[in-house]
């Protein structure tokens, strides 16, 4: 998990924009989560019971390890008669125990986390699907079709997908950071201290390594996405391209494109990449120093062996939340980017329904008496293209609307269908 992020599963997936307003769409998201506050204290629950079981297992096992030393001593020194496995093998009994228990405790989690994040996914895809009928046609003319699918699968799969991880992970790394610290004084004070030398060096690091990959990581997401939509429209507008002799022109753009796409996307796994090599180089570096400070302080009488263990392997769970945390905030400006995207669409405005003067349609009854009185639109209120346009035309009769291009003409046809609404007059059918 040192920082790299899963690809979309469609290509030009993740939004990686920064989201405009990360706050009110975080609070947008909450509300959609309220309904299950429940079941998400009980993750948090687990969660933390979870990880507070794993977090003693390394000081249990260190009881271990200095009874086996001691008997070893012991048995060299000759005063007793060696190793007492009877207490060894129940610690391992413990062990196992306390590893099963923290490994259900994470997998009812996961079940529950699971459930949530898909039964928000579901409410997101049927809001959006409802508000797909509602919008108007006005909207789809600004809109290509690619962006508002996007929106849909790519989107809301990147929030199922996040949600699902964040908490439970942001909750992991929290009580393992705390639980480990207060592991590690209560072994020794003086060893915790020479370990958190490494803290500030390694939080710099990572925030180095953060803001370099988060850079490019955007720029690649970004490039990603032209490709795909270069790719597409190439492929379905094959015909026109060679009537217009554009081939080289094509492929020149695609070179030029993937060629961004190879540079930002190589530097951000390797920025990403980086990260996890220096972390463990500096946690070393750290492991030498405990080392060395623990043999002293055992030698002098003042810790016991297998607490030397038990707080080596404190100081490697102790790196690893950090680095996850780093991560986590990578994702959460993920989740927010792709929410803002989901909530922006959710709340464009509607087409407003009337049904006050609604008129039955009858296949039978119905003559087909088309009347235009005094009709004003434009698809921009500014710019209004049929200008006080009469007409009347009887049941049966044949018409041809002509006109330069432009005219309005195509426009009259759809403002007949009531794909978009007039401005002023009125249009009729049988009158009514
Ligand atoms: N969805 C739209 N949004 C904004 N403006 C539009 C839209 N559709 C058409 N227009 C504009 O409205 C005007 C009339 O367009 P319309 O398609 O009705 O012309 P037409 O007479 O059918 O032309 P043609 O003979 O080329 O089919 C044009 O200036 C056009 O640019
Ligand atoms: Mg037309």
């Amino acid at each position: 998990m040192a920082g790299g992020r899963r690809m979309g599963r469609h290509g030009a997936s993740m939004a990686t924009e920064k989201p405009k307003n990360f706050k009110s769409t975080m609070k947008k998201l909450l509300s959609y989560l309220k309904k299950y506050k429940y079941k998400i204290l009980l993750v948090v629950l687990f969660a933390i019971a979870s990880t507070v079981f794993t977090i003693v297992g390394p000081k249990i096992l260190g009881k271990a390890t200095t009874k086996i030393f001691e008997g070893v001593i012991g048995k060299i020194s000759g005063s007793t008669s060696g190793i007492d496995f009877l207490y060894v093998g129940k610690i391992a009994v413990t062990m196992v125990l306390l590893y099963l228990v923290a490994s259900l405790f994470t997998y009812i989690q996961s079940f529950i986390m699971t459930g949530v994040s898909n039964n928000v996914t579901y409410r997101f895809r049927k809001d959006i699907s409802l508000k797909l009928n509602k919008l108007p046609i006005k909207y789809f003319d600004k809109q290509t079709h690619g962006e508002v699918l996007s929106r849909i699968t790519n989107d809301v799969d990147t929030i199922s997908q996040n949600l699902t991880q964040v908490l439970s992970q942001i909750v992991t790394s929290v009580t393992t950071l705390i639980g480990t610290l207060v592991m590690m004084i209560s072994i020794s004070i003086p060893m915790t201290l020479v370990s958190l030398l490494i803290l500030p060096v390694s939080v710099l690091f990572i925030m180095v390594v953060v803001k370099f990959s988060q850079r490019y990581f955007r720029s690649q997401q970004e490039y990603l996405g032209h490709i795909n939509g270069h790719v597409e429209e190439m492929y379905s507008g094959h015909t026109v391209v060679k009537v217009f002799n554009k081939e080289n022109e094509s492929v020149k753009t695609f070179n030029e494109l993937n060629d961004i796409l190879y540079s930002s996307a190589w530097k951000s796994q390797y920025f990403s990449g980086l990260m996890q090599p220096i972390m463990a180089f500096i946690g070393n570096l750290g492991y030498v120093a405990v080392c060395i400070l623990g043999g002293y302080l055992a030698i002098n009488g003042k810790i016991e062996v297998g607490n030397i263990q038990a707080f080596t392997q404190y100081l490697r769970n102790f790196t690893q939340p950090i680095t996850q945390l780093a991560n986590i905030s990578n994702v959460l400006q993920q989740t927010a980017a792709a929410s803002e995207r989901v909530f922006e669409f959710l709340d464009e405005e509607e087409e407003k329904e009337v049904f006050d003067n609604l008129m039955e349609f009858n296949e039978e009854k119905t003559t087909g008496r088309i009347t235009f009185e005094n009709v004003d639109f434009g698809y921009n209120p500014d710019k209004i293209i049929i200008k006080n346009f009469s007409a009347d035309i009887k049941p049966g009769q044949k018409v041809a609307i002509v006109g330069p291009t432009g005219a309005g003409k195509t426009t009259i046809v759809k403002l007949l269908m009531r794909f978009y609404d007039i401005n002023s007059g009125s249009i009729k059918i049988d009158g009514g």
